[in-house]
């Protein structure tokens, strides 16, 4: 089973960060040309997080829609340009999108096989619509079908994506003008589509793996990059793993476990490095009455204004 651990050690990291502001945002970070999903031992191992299978154990059983979406607000997304950094395999981008009525939300991915298992969700959730059009009265509805055929799909077990029920067929059919998907690296190489700029940018449980795989340098090319590519006003959602998570990443490779012992910038500094150097004018802690609860929220979910 794939599994971030998030508990183990201490949370304290402690280091400095008022370098940071000096540092250029890394046109190329340092070189990492590792393939994911190597097999090792026939296992695979995620060296970029990027789980198969990740809603089935991320979003839960006993939930019908992702937590985090709870503390989104449609004025965000609505009518908005919007990108999803880390997609994996697009359900929190089609939720989005279905939810709050993006004009476009575009998700990026570093592996290839969660970019195609996306573009997958995606059909699948045209198909369970455009199904429900043609045969709303039929016994056994194609929902009831295509919803056990996801349910049982390896890599979207038991996740439902929002939405799925209650829009109108109308702005479904949409969905493949307004949802697309994109292999590329956030921090080297990839490119905005006719440079585009974004009133909304969305970075959940991504940092940890940015952070190890190009230390302190690829983690303020993230964070500059957000900045530079969002609107004047846009916002910036980040969903940041804590510290005591890396430790149990740290060895999925060489690089990851040299780069653990060299950051400087621990999760808790984000906020004011993103307020401080970054130039964003004001945080909102989304989860700040909800943590600890039973609601899902074992991580903060910040929202920077630029
Ligand atoms: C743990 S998953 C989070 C998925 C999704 N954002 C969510 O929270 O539901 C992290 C994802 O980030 C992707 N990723 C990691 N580094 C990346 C990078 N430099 N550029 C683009 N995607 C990256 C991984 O491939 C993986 O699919």
């Amino acid at each position: 089973m794939v599994e971030e651990n998030r508990n183990n050690e201490s949370n304290n990291k402690g280091k400095r960060n008022d370098d940071v502001k000096k540092r250029e945002p890394a046109k190329e970070c340092t070189t990492n040309e590792q393939q994911p999903s190597k097999k090792k031992n026939r296992k695979e191992v995620a060296v970029f997080g990027n789980y198969r299978n990740y809603y089935g154990y991320r979003v839960g059983q006993d939930l019908d829609e992702d937590p985090r979406l709870k503390v989104m607000k449609r004025e965000w997304f609505e009518g908005k340009d919007c990108l999803d950094i880390g997609c994996n395999s697009g359900l929190i981008t089609i939720s989005i999108a279905k939810k709050f009525g993006c004009s476009s939300i575009l998700g990026v991915d570093i592996d290839g096989a969660r970019i195609e298992d996306a573009h997958w969700t995606l059909r699948k959730v045209m198909k369970t619509s455009t199904q429900k059009t043609t045969s709303k009265t039929t016994q056994g509805s194609a929902d009831a079908k295509l919803s056990n055929s996801l349910e049982k799909h390896k890599n979207h077990s038991l996740v439902k994506v929002t939405g799925e029920y209650d829009s109108p067929p109308e702005e479904t059919k949409d969905l493949f003008k307004i949802v697309s998907f994109q292999k590329g690296n956030f921090v080297q190489g990839w490119r905005t589509p006719s440079n585009t700029h974004y009133h909304a940018i969305l970075c959940l449980s991504v940092s940890k793996w940015i952070h190890l795989n190009w230390g302190d340098e690829g983690l303020v090319t993230l964070f500059w990059r957000v900045w530079t590519l969002l609107q004047p006003g846009g916002v910036f959602i980040l969903e940041p793993q804590p510290w005591s998570s890396y430790y149990n990443n740290r060895s999925v490779s060489e690089i990851t476990a040299a780069n653990y012992k060299n950051i400087e910038i621990p999760p808790e500094d984000f906020q004011d490095v993103l307020l401080d150097k970054i130039g964003f004018r004001k945080v909102d802690n989304l989860t700040s009455s909800l943590s600890g609860t039973k609601s899902g929220f074992d991580r903060p979910i910040l929202a920077f204004w630029k």
